[in-house]
């Protein structure tokens, strides 16, 4: 018999993606999502490439995971949980505080409680966690060596000084690649969340003896991702934006960066975690191990779609968002041996002539925006 897998969240971008590859090695898959409309739009079954390159190869349950009937139903015989539903916005877990909590974390709890209380077959689980609990991640001090620098202060970004400082001496500090022994310190409630869903399944499930392997993704993007989800994904916003013509704005002074990996290198860590017991009870970084500014992503979406959409450095800034971002890899290296395949021009390339041939409708996210705006969130 096939191992049977469930994906919670498996008809999302990295859920899909790692379904269709776990039907390609054999494994029996079943996918738990309730279709979330900001996701797969009004009417999934015509609104949702992501929904439709899974529902007839997969086994579906239309089902959430706040409701236990749900968790009852998706884990019958089930050996290994993919556990990747959640609500995933970072700005707008800060003003839709009960949703972020309540199927990021009770969802969670549902879960566990069923592991603990009801009959099943789990033999791992795997849950997508994210970079963002880390908060600000590690940066180097010439006084003080490395140093996790605080959330920047308002009064700092409003100045235009944008870098974070050391917590110590307050002078300038340097990013450095982050390692899964930093300070975790989430600076958002999507970050919070993502650390308690970390926490409950390791406090649960290790007593237990059910392996469970944490993977702290960084930024994921690649064919596929939604482009219609104002409130996530910054390559699917900027592609949308330069595709409808719109000019865009860059916050802060674009020197910010992130840490983006390509969907299949993500699928790769995901199965050597899967199949690797090696990978049992850890936690790990995936991501590219390569820093990007924001500025350079512009430029070169911009020089990809080939177009000249103004853009201009705005100064503007998010609470909560961090400023640089960069995964250090070598735990996962060491322990499963994951190397990633795809340089960021490389996978941008593929990502650029996927969006190329979509139907691209308006964000809306300028609204999105406007509603950050109103509630103090976006300066
Ligand atoms: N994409 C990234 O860059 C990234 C980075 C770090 C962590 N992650 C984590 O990886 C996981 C997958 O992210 P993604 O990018 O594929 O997101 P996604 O939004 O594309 O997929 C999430 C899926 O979960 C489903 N879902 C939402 N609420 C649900 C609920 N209450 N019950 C059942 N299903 C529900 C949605 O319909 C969607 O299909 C998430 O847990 C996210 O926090 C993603
Ligand atoms: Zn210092």
């Amino acid at each position: 018999m096939n191992t049977k897998v469930l994906i919670t969240g498996g008809a999302g971008f990295i859920g899909s993606n790692l379904a269709r590859r776990l039907l390609t090695m054999n494994y029996d898959v079943l996918v738990l999502d309730n279709l979330s409309e900001q996701i797969h739009g009004t009417n999934p079954e015509s609104t949702s490439t992501l929904y439709n390159s899974i529902k007839n190869e997969t086994n579906f349950i239309n089902g959430d995971v706040r409701n236990q009937k749900d968790w009852e139903k998706a884990l019958k015989d089930v050996e290994i949980v993919m556990h990747f539903a959640a609500e995933t916005g970072t700005g707008q877990s800060m003003y839709e505080v009960s949703k972020y909590c309540n199927v990021n974390i009770y969802g969670t709890a549902l879960l566990l409680d069923h592991i603990i209380n009801k009959q099943h077959s789990i033999k791992k689980v795997i849950l997508a966690s994210s970079r963002a609990v880390y908060g600000e991640g590690k940066y180097y001090c010439p006084k003080d060596g490395s140093v996790f620098p605080k959330e920047r202060k308002e009064t700092n970004l409003l100045n235009g000084n944008f870098e974070p400082t050391c917590p110590i001496c307050s002078s300038t500090v340097k990013v450095s690649p982050t390692d899964e022994n930093s300070k975790l310190h989430p600076t958002s409630i999507y970050g919070i969340s993502k650390l308690t869903q970390e926490k409950m399944l390791i406090s649960v499930l290790k007593p237990l003896k059910i392996p469970v392997v944490t993977l702290r993704f960084q930024n994921v993007y690649g064919p596929g991702q939604s482009l219609s989800n104002p409130y996530t994904g910054i390559l699917s916003i900027f592609s949308s934006l330069i595709k409808n013509n719109k000019k865009i704005n860059i916050f802060e002074d674009g020197k910010e960066s992130r840490d983006f990996v390509y969907i299949s290198d993500v699928v790769d860590a995901i199965m050597l975690a899967i199949e690797n017991s090696n990978a049992d009870y850890q936690i790990f970084n995936v991501g590219s191990g390569e820093a990007v500014t924001i500025s350079d992503v512009v430029k070169k979406l911009i020089a990809l779609y080939d177009t000249s959409v103004p853009y201009n450095v705005s100064g503007n800034f998010r609470l909560g968002d961090i400023r640089h971002n960069v995964a250090d890899l070598s735990k996962i290296n060491k322990m499963i041996g994951f190397v990633p395949k795809y340089t960021f021009d490389q996978g941008l390339k593929l990502f650029t002539e996927w969006v190329d041939k979509q139907i691209l409708n308006d964000l809306e996210y300028e609204t999105s925006l406007d509603t950050m705006k109103s509630k103090n969130l976006l300066k």
